[in-house]
């Protein structure tokens, strides 16, 4: 008997075995979606009970973001009328282990929810690199997948991360850049970058796309590479409390302005380093809070008020999707 396509059945089921054995083999293994992106984080950082599938070890807090007519220039947003707005942050140390050593390498977190006058919001979730791990949530799945530990031996397969790797070249900027950069000393003392770019409009409608990024006004503090070996392992929630309870700790947020051809797509690609810069405001943060006060909000990216949108990044929608399906596992279990 011949199907279709002119093959023999026995052809055609032998075809579909190869498929399905491939599929079993690929990285990612099928296209992600907001909750095979949840599971391979899960995969890889396991389950935690109430906590965050990333960012889980983290603090919240609470502050204030004043924005400038620079701002302004550039977005009608109401976060920059110049008028303080209240802001809702939290603080936190990359991946999905709620009790990750805060002396290790990797990204820290810095999340924000302003509340605007008109009843708008502004959500967003920045990282301590200009870069995002993948460019696609493809990739995003694919490095996940790849670090999957064994169930036998509860260890990580170097030959599968190679993989990963060599298909996605987009790994690379992050990893390259948390390898060189130290660890940092303080929530309050690390650069936050969007890495993703957005499009703002202004009053007289003139569009732009642009990146940012919030620098400590006090710079940045690193622990020496010496002293990291005996360095406390829990430390950055009580460091931010003691901070905050003598001075805020403030930032200012400063907006890359992209240019024509720079890639808005793309948060691996850091747009490049002489592209015109504006501080369009800053933001203190006034005290370290309790759980509750920063639990129940997922920094969704695309929470953006009038003069915000977000752009053509893939990413953001995979985002948006996957903390909202985080949300309700942890809210659950
Ligand atoms: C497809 C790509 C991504 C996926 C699937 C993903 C997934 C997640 C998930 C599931 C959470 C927990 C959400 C919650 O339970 O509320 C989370 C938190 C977080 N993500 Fe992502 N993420 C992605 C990209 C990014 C990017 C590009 C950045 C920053 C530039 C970022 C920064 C953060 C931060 C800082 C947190 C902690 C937020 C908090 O304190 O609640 N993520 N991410």
């Amino acid at each position: 008997m011949k199907t279709a396509l002119g093959l023999s059945v026995v052809a055609a089921l032998a075809a579909l075995g190869t498929q399905s054995a491939f599929a079993q083999n690929a990285i990612p293994s099928e296209p992600a979606n907001a909750v095979n992106l949840v599971d391979g984080l899960e995969g890889v950082f396991g389950t935690h009970a109430g906590s965050r599938r990333s960012g889980a070890r983290g603090v919240c807090a609470a502050g204030t973001f004043t924005g400038n007519k620079a701002g302004a220039a550039v977005s009608k947003a109401s976060a920059f009328s110049g008028k303080p707005v209240p802001v809702t942050l939290r603080f936190s140390v990359g991946g999905g282990n709620p009790n990750a050593p805060e002396s290790g390498k990797g990204v820290r977190g810095l999340a924000a929810q302003f509340d605007l006058p008109n009843g708008e919001q502004w959500l967003m979730a920045n990282i301590s690199a200009p870069f995002f791990t993948a460019a696609t949530p493809d990739g995003f799945l694919a490095f996940l997948e790849a670090r999957k530990p064994d169930p036998a031996t509860k260890k990580m397969d170097p030959a599968k991360i190679a993989a990963a790797a060599a298909k996605y070249p987009d790994f690379k900027p992050q990893m390259e850049w948390v390898a060189k950069t130290g660890v940092p000393a303080s929530y309050g003392a690390v650069n936050y970058w969007s890495t993703h770019a957005f499009k703002f409009t202004n009053a007289a409608g003139k569009t732009q796309f642009a990146k940012w990024m919030f620098v400590p006004a006090g710079g940045q503090e690193f622990i020496p590479e010496e002293k990291l070996a005996n360095h406390a392992k829990v430390f950055l929630a009580d460091e931010l409390k003691g901070r905050v309870s003598q001075i805020p700790v403030e930032f200012d947020m400063v907006l890359q302005l992209g240019q024509a051809g720079d890639p808005t797509d793309n948060a691996t690609v850091a747009w490049p380093d002489d592209r015109k810069k504006v501080v369009a405001g800053r933001l203190k943060v006034t005290s370290v809070t309790d759980t509750a006060s920063c639990d129940g909000i997922n920094f969704n990216p695309l929470i953006l008020p009038t003069g915000i949108e977000g752009s053509d990044d893939p990413l953001l929608a995979a985002r948006a999707g996957s903390y909202a399906v985080s949300q309700a596992r942890r809210l659950s279990k």
